[in-house]
């Protein structure tokens, strides 16, 4: 399955369905659910979660005293879910998203992937990195096969054809064999994206995965990603997005989860129920935008 998420620019469309029916429901209408209030169920919530955080709290170790980062952090991902964590910057974001994806150990509380506690990284979750750094003599496809050379599952042949899939949508068709320094920041990017894509998650964890792309390359890319969120065919089962664009958040999210500054916790949760496709000049977009800027403001 191809996804075609290449910018316009490359001269190319989308091939998939970028739509999603919900109800619509104004924003003043909006649930924002208090931090200590049980988790209500979306009309896309149901049964067991693929991604659950219970209780999580984080504190780094320094010389003198410990850092609190996270406090009694719960959330849940669902099938279908596309959900951002949001918050001031040092809220503990990427942490929480390294602790999802089983890279770090919290403090205390767990993380559960379809009911199993993550202890460590697991094939099914998928993430990429708020600084993605790729390694200079290799090649694009030779990146992003690097990254695949923990499944043991599969046959090299098939990481290859793995792996210029995931090249071919993250719009990179063409450019497998061009090392990282002659591609663009735009494009580096997109060899992390397609890395993650390569490892076919279930789950997929992106922290700002669009901050330094340009407008018209990320919202060809965010499509993409949700594309294959909805897609039956594709792997993807939910998304874990951290990100502090607005309009991005109200453009893709089904619940925005928002932190506290430093040590971070929930201090809110709210269920975007504006149907889709979302169109990003209505007023009821722009209500959301509001919203969602007040609930960080
Ligand atoms: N490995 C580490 N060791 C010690 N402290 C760390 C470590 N990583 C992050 N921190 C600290 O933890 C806090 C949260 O960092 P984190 O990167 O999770 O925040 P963030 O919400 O992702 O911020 P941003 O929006 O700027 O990316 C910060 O105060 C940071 O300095
Ligand atoms: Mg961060």
């Amino acid at each position: 399955m191809v996804i075609d998420f290449a910018p316009p620019s490359e001269g190319r469309s989308f091939v998939t369905d970028y739509v999603k029916s919900t109800s619509s429901v104004a924003p003043q209408e909006a649930r924002v659910r208090p931090a200590t209030s049980p988790s209500p169920a979306s009309e896309l919530s149901s049964g067991v979660p693929i991604i659950s955080v219970e209780h999580v709290s984080l504190d780094y170790k320094k010389e003198k005293e410990p850092l609190p980062v996270l406090v009694d952090v719960s959330l849940a991902a669902f099938k279908d879910e596309f959900v951002v964590i949001t918050g001031p910057s040092g809220s503990g974001k990427s942490s929480l998203l390294r602790i999802i994806a089983g890279l770090n150990k919290p403090t205390s509380g767990r993380v559960l992937f379809r009911g199993t506690p993550v202890t460590e990284p697991r094939q099914e979750v998928a993430m990429i990195f708020q600084n993605f750094v790729l390694l200079p003599w290799r090649t694009a496809l030779e990146n992003v096969l690097f990254g695949l050379a923990s499944r043991k599952d599969i046959i090299e042949e098939r990481k290859k054809d793995l792996a210029m899939m995931a090249l071919e949508n993250a719009g990179l068709k063409g450019f497998e064999n061009v090392y990282p320094g002659e591609l663009s920041g735009g494009m580096k990017q997109r060899v992390g994206i397609a890395r993650a894509l390569a490892l076919e998650p279930q789950a997929l964890l992106m922290d700002e995965p669009f901050s330094s792309l340009d407008d018209l390359t990320a919202e060809h890319l965010r499509r993409g990603i949700y594309s294959l969120l909805i897609n039956p065919s594709s792997p993807i089962q939910t998304v874990i997005m951290v990100s502090h664009n607005v309009e991005e958040i109200v453009e893709l999210a089904d619940k925005v989860v928002v932190l506290s500054p430093r040590p971070g916790h929930v201090v809110g949760e709210l269920t975007v129920d504006l149907p889709r496709p979302r169109n990003k000049k209505s007023k009821e977009f722009f209500d959301w935008v509001d919203m969602v800027y007040s609930l960080l403001a």
